[in-house]
């Protein structure tokens, strides 16, 4: 055979993930199931470069050079799998199945332990940017073995994004799932900004009074500044944008029941078993689904509660910097968590994951980029020990510089009625972290009152019960 890498899945992901390595000079074999979308991508972009369309397994397997490289672009779960034993049997030892869907690290764990007793590599990679970041360069998280890396990695870092000091948007993750890990924390990172960035246009519709056009001209403003991102810039696009139909504002003619393929309901599953509180990306996920219940909110549109009074025009403007401060601080907060369920999966999965190595990754090409990124990524490297995003001193001191007016938000939207879980869930982690005695003190206290669960105490070393069906006297237990 005679190409580099041949991509199977040739739905919109694949294709363009063909085209962009055919762009870049690689010769591509070509595979799908249905054989009439491989002829539309030659018949529509043959001349972008060297393309080897191929009809059957075995054929697109012959295509390739070995070791082969064999891109699969196919649905997460169960067309997955079929896809590799379609080509598994098929392949030699030192050949390389790369997975560039949204798969379940997991998944990917088991695959690429079966695939190793076959002698093949199996590189789960994380890719983010969507159609567009596809085609012209996406932020990609490999995982699987160094080896893989070694031929590969050097493919995949001419097809990635690059950030803004030219540095391809792509690094070796770590071994088996952690490519797929960290895209998912990406992913539980995007939902939260995205609720993050709901709540701010909410308050800014209902409390500043602003029309969506308003809105996307403050958005674009912020743009210029800290929040400086690809998800505030679509935001402004999606705002300004008049429904053809109707002339109303779109935003106003979408149904408003947010949906989910569930990378962000992942996050949140993978971090309460890992014991991190990734609070935001819960609340984001949490409010999609609540949005989707239509019964449910019908039946409660009744209950009393206070309708925002919009403000005046200068009290307004006034608010608007307040929550532009609100939204900048839950978002640290946002990348905290993200960043903490990081560095617990790592440990917790034997990965030896840089933190810094990923926020590099994410400065370009994802759904995430953001010039903050780079600052944070600065944060890591500066401090590899770093035990928190919180506990650099820049953003510490941000954070510090925002919080007044970051409660000031939360307690208007608490007094208007406009639900805030994402800034409100932000500054309750925040002022959690801050405490310096925390309740918790009491919810042992009654673990230990109705089910002996023992408790430690703050002035000696042990653990201990009270009696507290006897004389409460204290006893240890061990
Ligand atoms: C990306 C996106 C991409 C996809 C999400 C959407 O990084 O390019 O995250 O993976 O658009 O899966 O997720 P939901 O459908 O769950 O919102």
């Amino acid at each position: 055979g005679t190409a580099q890498i041949g991509v199977t899945g040739l739905a919109v992901m694949g294709r363009n993930l063909a085209r962009n390595f055919a762009r870049n000079g690689y010769t591509v074999a070509l595979h799908n199931r249905t054989a009439a979308r491989t002829r539309e991508l030659v018949e529509s972009f043959g001349d972008e470069g060297a393309f080897v369309p191929t009809e059957s397994a075995e054929d697109f397997v012959a295509a390739l050079e070995r070791p082969r490289r064999l891109v699969i672009m196919v649905k997460a779960g169960a067309p997955t799998d079929a896809v590799i034993e379609e080509f598994a049997p098929l392949l030699e030892p030192g050949d390389q199945i790369i997975d560039g869907g949204n798969a379940h690290f997991e998944d990917t764990r088991r695959r690429e332990r079966e695939l190793r007793e076959r002698g093949i590599h199996f590189v789960g990679v994380g890719v983010s940017g969507g159609e567009e970041g596809a085609l012209h360069g996406p932020s990609i998280m490999p995982g699987g073995s160094p080896e893989s890396y070694d031929t590969l990695g050097p493919m995949l870092e001419k097809i990635a994004a690059r950030a803004a000091d030219g540095t391809p948007c792509t690094t070796h993750i770590g071994p088996d799932g952690a490519g797929h890990f960290v895209k998912m924390v990406h992913n539980g990172i995007e939902y939260a900004d995205m609720q993050l960035i709901a709540e701010a246009y909410h308050l800014l519709r209902s409390v500043a009074g602003y029309t969506p056009g308003k809105i996307a001209e403050t958005f674009r403003d912020w743009n210029r500044g800290r929040l400086d991102s690809y998800l505030i810039e679509i935001t402004a696009e999606v705002l300004a944008h008049t429904d053809p139909e109707t002339g109303k504002p779109f935003v106003d003619v979408v149904a408003d029941r947010a949906e989910q393929k569930g990378t962000g309901r992942w996050t949140v599953q993978i971090a309460l078993d890992l014991g991190v509180p990734v609070s935001g990306i819960a609340e984001a996920v949490f409010a999609r689904s609540l949005s989707g219940h239509a019964d449910l909110r019908e039946s409660s549109h009744t209950l009393p509660g206070p309708v925002p009074q919009p403000l005046g025009e200068e009290d307004a403007a006034r608010f608007a910097a307040q929550v532009e401060q609100a939204l900048y601080a839950s978002k640290i907060v946002s990348y905290t968590q993200g960043f903490h369920q990081i560095r617990a999966g790592g440990a917790a999965y034997g990965w030896d994951i840089d933190p810094g190595a990923v926020a590099a990754v994410w400065r370009a090409g994802c759904i995430i980029r953001a010039a903050f990124l780079d600052r944070i990524r600065t944060a890591f490297d500066t401090r590899p020990d770093l035990p928190s995003l919180l506990s650099d001193k820049q953003f510490a001191e941000e954070i510090g510089a925002a919080q007044d007016d970051w409660r000031a938000v939360v307690a208007t939207s608490a007094r208007q009625g406009v639900p805030t879980p994402g800034f409100a869930t932000a500054l309750a982690y925040y002022d959690a972290l801050r405490a310096p005695r925390l309740p918790a003190a009491l919810t042992q206290a009654q673990r230990d009152f109705f089910g002996a669960h023992t408790y430690r105490r703050t002035d000696r070393e042990g653990s201990f019960h009270t009696l507290w069906g006897g004389d409460r006297s204290e006893v240890s237990a061990g």
